[in-house]
């Protein structure tokens, strides 16, 4: 029996040492060492053995059985070394291979120009404020001097919603809001960018839905020259250094007086082309002396308080400054549009 257990050993330690899967050692593990294999089968033999001899047979069945297990395990071991080894080979990474370019996106042109403004405008003190969309007749119109049945407001064809509340048809309501929120005491200084409504029919150059940015400074002594001069820096900064700007009169009922504000053509410098029609001028915005009704109506006393407002488009402006020849370019997104002014 003992020489039967050893030939038994040796034979399956040749077959670990010969296997070259897994599986193979698994086979090999219920050949030897299983219920029916041939170890078990010798323990099962040992009742026919003498007291002397059944301990002897007995520890080396368990040794040989040991061996064998330790074997297949060690092997085990090996073979899944190899294979990690063999799989971290095939799946190997060349870090040094040129990369897929990932597509970026960026801001869109027209809120980039009116993050442009909006810099300007804080570099000279100017607060952000912001204002419903939906808006009542009351800030719409009636406190920025417009009442009801007054011609001036068929210059703003407006969506209503119902007889008090409308789109708001420009910004100039956060104006009447703000003065409000400040109660009359203390100095206004604020511009309000966003989106606002008209009843127009699109095309090149209208859209029913488009920008303003309103500005609005109230303190003691606000001059026309501080609107002039902040316009100046404002024009410059945003189309060159080398830009001229002129004010004419015109009309808004909530300023006394009115401007409009020119700058000179690129184009041409001023000498007269296609672009600036012939003048050498370009309109940019309107603007004014805030007028006394509009202070009054906010709670503002017009002998002690006055100030400037002014109105500007920023579709416009973008236009103006990018040469983008139809403003229906900022709402229909067309990619290869938009791509052109994403800064790198
Ligand atoms: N709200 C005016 C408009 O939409 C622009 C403007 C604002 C003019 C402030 C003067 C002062 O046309």
């Amino acid at each position: 029996m003992k020489e039967r257990l050893q030939a038994l050993q040796a034979e399956a330690l040749t077959k670990v040492e010969e296997a070259a899967t897994l599986s193979d050692l698994q086979d090999i593990r219920v050949a030897y060492l299983g219920k029916k294999g041939p170890i078990t089968e010798v323990l099962r033999g040992m009742g026919k053995l003498s007291k002397e001899e059944r301990p002897v047979i007995g520890e080396l069945a368990n040794k040989v059985r040991e061996t064998i297990a330790n074997e297949l395990d060690a092997k085990k071991e090996k073979l899944e070394a190899a294979g990690l080894e063999k799989r971290l080979e095939k799946e190997t990474l060349d870090v040094t291979l040129p990369g897929r370019p990932v597509q970026v996106g960026g801001p869109h042109l027209l809120t980039s120009i009116v993050e442009e403004i909006e810099d300007l405008f804080i570099g000279m003190g100017f607060e952000i404020k912001e204002g419903p969309e939906v808006e009542t007749d009351y800030y719409n119109f009636e406190a920025l001097n417009l009442p009801k049945g007054h011609p001036a407001r068929d210059m703003q064809d407006s969506f209503y919603i119902t007889e008090e509340l409308l789109m708001r048809t420009h910004t100039s309501p956060v104006q009447a809001r703000t003065m409000g929120e400040y109660k009359g005491n203390k100095p206004v200084k604020m511009i309000c960018p966003g989106k606002v409504y008209r009843r127009d029919t699109d095309d090149a150059t209208h859209s029913h839905q488009f920008t303003q940015v309103e500005g609005l400074y109230v303190d003691k002594n606000v001059r026309m020259s501080d609107l002039k001069g902040v316009l100046n820096r404002f024009a410059k900064q945003l189309f060159g250094e080398d830009r001229e700007i002129r004010l004419r009169p015109s009309f808004f009922p909530f300023t006394e007086p009115s401007v409009e504000m020119d700058i000179s053509c690129k184009v041409c410098n001023g000498e007269g082309c296609s672009v600036c029609k012939g003048t050498g001028w370009i309109e940019i915005l309107g603007g004014g002396m805030v007028h006394p009704r509009v202070l009054e109506m906010a709670g503002y006393d017009p002998k002690v308080y006055n100030g400037f407002a002014f109105g500007m488009g920023p579709e416009r402006i973008a236009m103006l400054k990018y040469g983008v020849d139809d403003i229906r370019h900022f709402y229909t997104n067309d990619v290869r549009f938009l791509q052109q002014y994403h800064k790198a």
